[in-house]
């Protein structure tokens, strides 16, 4: 098994992504509490426990890899003033969380490395799924 200094930074660089996600979803939920919209606000908890899992998922491969997860410095979480904002901003952080997945997999798919590549593509196709969710809620808006 290989364990280069790419796909360490491939991953770490993703658990980076994942606890971005998993801070601005929990913080978006909080906000759209304030603001009264109840049921958003639970199912924004609930991508930030699936954004968490994935997080999971690879802490488990940079263990399996002896290597101790290192997400860093976070960015600040991306709030929105609107509803409308907040879904544009987090239909964003999902394509540039594709782009990466997507990147690393390309990569392990030319060192043959088909346990990480299948984990990658695993994961960009669950954000592929989250922001045609997040699109979905952008063609119908609502009060906000
Ligand atoms: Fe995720
Ligand atoms: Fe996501």
């Amino acid at each position: 098994m290989m364990t280069d200094a790419r796909l360490t930074g491939y991953l770490n660089r993703a658990a980076a992504h994942e606890l971005g996600a998993v801070q601005q979803y929990l913080a978006q939920a909080r906000l759209l509490h304030y603001w009264g919209i109840q049921d958003l606000a639970q199912q924004f908890e609930a991508d930030a426990q699936e954004e968490l899992t994935h997080f999971s998922l690879l802490a488990d491969a940079l263990v399996s890899l002896g290597s101790a997860p290192q997400a860093g410095l976070l960015p600040a979480a991306r709030l929105g003033r609107t509803l409308q904002e907040m879904l544009v901003l987090n239909c964003e952080l999902e394509v540039s969380a594709i782009r990466l997945y997507e990147e690393a997999a390309g990569y392990c798919a030319r060192w043959r490395d088909a346990r990480h590549q299948e984990l990658f593509a695993h994961l960009a196709r669950d954000e592929a799924e989250h922001l045609q969710m997040l699109e979905q809620m952008l063609r119908q808006p609502r009060a906000a």
